[in-house]
């Protein structure tokens, strides 16, 4: 499947990898993913899929999985407080940009977390969490879906706005060592997540939301403005004609720069 063996993934040695289970074809990474965890699995289980035919994007969204790309789910036991869980979705943005920049794929992080290479989207990323006793979290599962080697047109989106890494290298990636790079650069930023305002410098360097207007739908209404910044917890915040709002989730859609 792809090159991706558990065998080869095991020999990464990496601590995101402990338990690795990789499957030709299943119907979500993220439902696997997340009865392991249910079941106690630890820290650092990996499920890769070489097909998905039932993958989830953020918003209950399909998320086209053919073979060619890199779809997988981590299990993650952070220690977080379940407040801080939001946190995850940001770290794991600025450490899946990091792993595309290092093969050569220069990638903008649209906020939240949306991996972009000239506004295309190249990769989703999806984190999901089950709380604790003591309002800790229990689990994360943070299932990313990497366009790797197959042409926009595989995606089956009828938007433009997708892009892969072959198009954007010409040529296609080993997908180990995709996935290698990958689960380093997790690893060293989920690292810092307890440290989250250095987190966030890096999503500011990365990002390609701050300083444009932006449109958002939210409790029924429109709302129009400029990104200004993030707050301390990774909220954005927007300029309107009314005053500053925070948003803590959501989906944006950018208009351009004033
Ligand atoms: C998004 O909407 O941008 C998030 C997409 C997340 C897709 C990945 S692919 C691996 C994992 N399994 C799923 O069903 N979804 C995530």
């Amino acid at each position: 499947m792809n090159g991706l063996s558990r065998e080869g993934i095991e020999d990464l040695r990496s601590p995101l990898a402990r338990v690795v289970e990789v499957h030709d074809a299943v119907a979500s990474t993220q439902e696997l993913a997340r009865k392991l965890a249910r079941a106690g699995t630890p820290h650092g289980t990996l499920v890769v899929a070489g097909v998905q035919k039932g993958g989830r994007g953020r918003l209950g969204r399909h998320w086209g999985s053919p073979e060619g790309g890199l779809w997988m789910s981590l299990v993650l036991r952070p220690g977080l407080v379940a407040g801080h869980a939001s946190r995850i979705t940001q770290t794991a943005a600025v450490g899946v940009a990091g792993a595309l920049w290092e093969i050569g794929v220069e990638a903008r992080i649209k906020w939240p977390n949306d991996l972009l290479v000239g506004g295309k989207k190249i990769c989703g990323i999806l984190a999901e969490s089950g709380v604790g006793p003591g309002g800790r979290l229990d689990y994360a599962i943070l299932g990313i879906g990497m366009n790797a080697n197959l042409d926009p047109s595989d995606l089956g989106v009828m938007d433009r706005g997708v892009t892969t890494i072959r198009h954007e290298l010409g040529r296609d990636v080993d997908l180990l060592l995709l996935l290698g790079v990958v689960l380093s650069n997790l690893d060293a930023t989920l690292a810092r997540i307890e440290d989250f305002e250095t987190v966030l410098d890096e999503w500011r360097n990365l990002n390609c939301t701050l300083g444009e207007r932006v449109r958002v739908r939210r409790f029924g209404e429109t709302i129009e403005g400029q990104a200004i910044d993030l707050t301390p917890e990774g909220a954005l915040l927007l300029a309107t004609p009314d005053g500053t709002v925070e948003l803590f989730e959501g989906e944006i859609e950018q208009l351009g720069s004033t």
